[in-house]
């Protein structure tokens, strides 16, 4: 742990299809001397050397770290920085020189807490949805106070639910009963102690991502994702069933407001609080009107986002993320390649209900050279075949001049891989592209 800027060694936690994508780029590194992700997959060895560590034993990383003299902690997932990995690393004089991109546990707060999210963003000013939030004891005004909106109801559990702690519930009847569920019935566990009732926004989501050192900040090609399970926006909600970046709404006019309505006062706000933070952070945004508002915050990249935002980036990403550690992010520039990138995951059939895992996933060597396999939830056996692991288990990004063919080649490549019950989204982009 010199801190070894040129011949950098990095480890990446996470196994997902984001840190498969946060290898990829990281490995492409003039600086990288050295890649692991842990505990990482079948696909992430196309880039870096596994390890069988788990993310939130903070002291099996430590060990780890020191063991192989890491110079750079890259965390891909919210739940070990909303335990305090940055501030258990920080406490160690030993790990001074550590670069660890993710924030400390205050700044985690801004996903791990979405009330402290809402009031922090109530504090900067910044737009979002009008809400009031509610613990156990106070049922009764909660119920008086979905009395007083509009439907579709949107229950949001106030902590951290894998995803799911969002209700949008279209009559009162089902709000009240699915309130009451949260609060007394402890549906998401201690997540739903408190519960955020807000405003249903109408309009179009974009994941808008940023890189902060806590003085600085870089905003990084925006995405959009696919959510919901079915084609036209129907179904279940998944972890996301595809990506596309840019998003061709999000134009020139667009992103000026998000800059100066959103980032810029979000990155002075955690100043003014004294909310040290450094790393990516993930804004969850509704296109109302052609005015951007806040639905979430995220402390980390996104997932499928990163999948075709990470193959647009130009610049080396060490040197940037060097720069986040250093605080110097003001004097890098930010090079973004032409190019639009499309991206659609492969699931197994009945996600995200119950599906089958151990599917050996056929096809994987005659994609074109240039394709890009995330792998998401995938396992090799002894044999070395590659086996399903998981619900989302491939992610297939392509890059093209314009965002039309990148998703024609996209799904081209898709079509050559194949694995019992695999199921696809078929109309990813296309809401976007007309
Ligand atoms: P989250 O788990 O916070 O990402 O929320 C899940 C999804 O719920 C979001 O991606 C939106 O599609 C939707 N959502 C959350 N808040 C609102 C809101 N205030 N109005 C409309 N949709 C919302
Ligand atoms: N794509 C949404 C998320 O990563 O939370």
């Amino acid at each position: 742990m010199t801190g070894n800027r040129n011949k950098t060694r990095v480890l990446i936690l996470g196994s997902g299809g984001r840190e498969s994508a946060l290898a990829q780029k990281i490995s492409q590194s003039a600086h990288l001397d050295k890649l692991f992700v842990a505990p990482g997959n079948a696909g992430t060895l196309q880039w870096a050397e596994n390890a069988e560590l788990d993310p939130i034993n903070f002291a099996q990383v430590k060990d780890f770290i020191i063991e192989n003299d890491i110079d750079m902690l890259v965390v891909g997932p919210e739940d070990p920085l909303v335990r305090g990995i940055h501030d258990y690393f920080q406490a160690d004089a030993n790990f001074r020189d550590l670069a660890i991109i993710g924030p400390w546990k205050a700044g985690a707060r801004l996903e791990g807490s979405k009330q402290f999210a809402k009031e922090f963003m109530q504090r900067a000013g910044i737009p979002t949805a009008a809400y009031a939030s509610f613990d156990a004891s106070q049922l009764d005004e909660a119920k008086a106070f979905l009395n007083k909106m509009q439907p579709p109801y949107v229950l949001k559990a106030d902590g951290l639910a894998a995803g799911k702690g969002v209700l949008i519930e279209p009559d009162k009847a089902a709000a009240e009963a699915a309130l009451e569920e949260m609060l007394v019935g402890h549906k998401f566990g201690n997540a739903s102690d408190k519960v955020v009732i807000e405003q249903f926004l109408q309009g179009v989501e974009l994941s808008v991502f940023v890189l902060i050192d806590g003085e600085h900040y870089m905003i990084l090609p925006e995405a959009k994702d696919y959510k919901k399970v079915g084609e036209g926006d129907t179904g279940l909600n998944t972890g996301g069933m595809g990506s596309v970046s840019p998003v061709p709404f999000a134009g020139k006019d667009f992103m000026a407001k998000v800059e100066e309505r959103i980032v810029k006062p979000t990155v002075a706000q955690l100043r003014k609080e004294h909310i040290p933070y450094s790393g990516f952070l993930f804004i969850g945004l509704m296109n109302v009107d052609g005015d951007p508002y806040v639905i979430e915050y995220n402390v980390r990249m996104g997932d499928p986002e990163t999948e075709s935002v990470m193959p647009r980036i130009d610049s080396d990403m060490v040197d940037l993320l060097w720069a986040v550690h250093d605080r110097r992010l003001d004097k890098m520039e930010l090079k973004v390649k032409a190019e639009a990138a499309a991206c659609v995951m492969l699931v197994s059939g009945g996600y995200p209900e119950s599906y089958g895992k151990g599917y050996p996933i056929e096809g994987l060597g005659d994609t074109d050279k240039d394709t890009l396999l995330f792998h998401a939830g995938t396992k090799a056996d002894t044999e070395g075949r590659v086996l399903s692991s998981g619900g989302r288990v491939l992610a297939v990004t392509t890059l093209a001049p314009t965002l039309a063919q990148a998703l024609e080649k996209t799904y081209k490549e898709v079509e050559k891989i194949h694995f019992d019950k695999m199921y696809y989204r078929k109309d990813i982009g296309k809401d976007v592209c007309r």
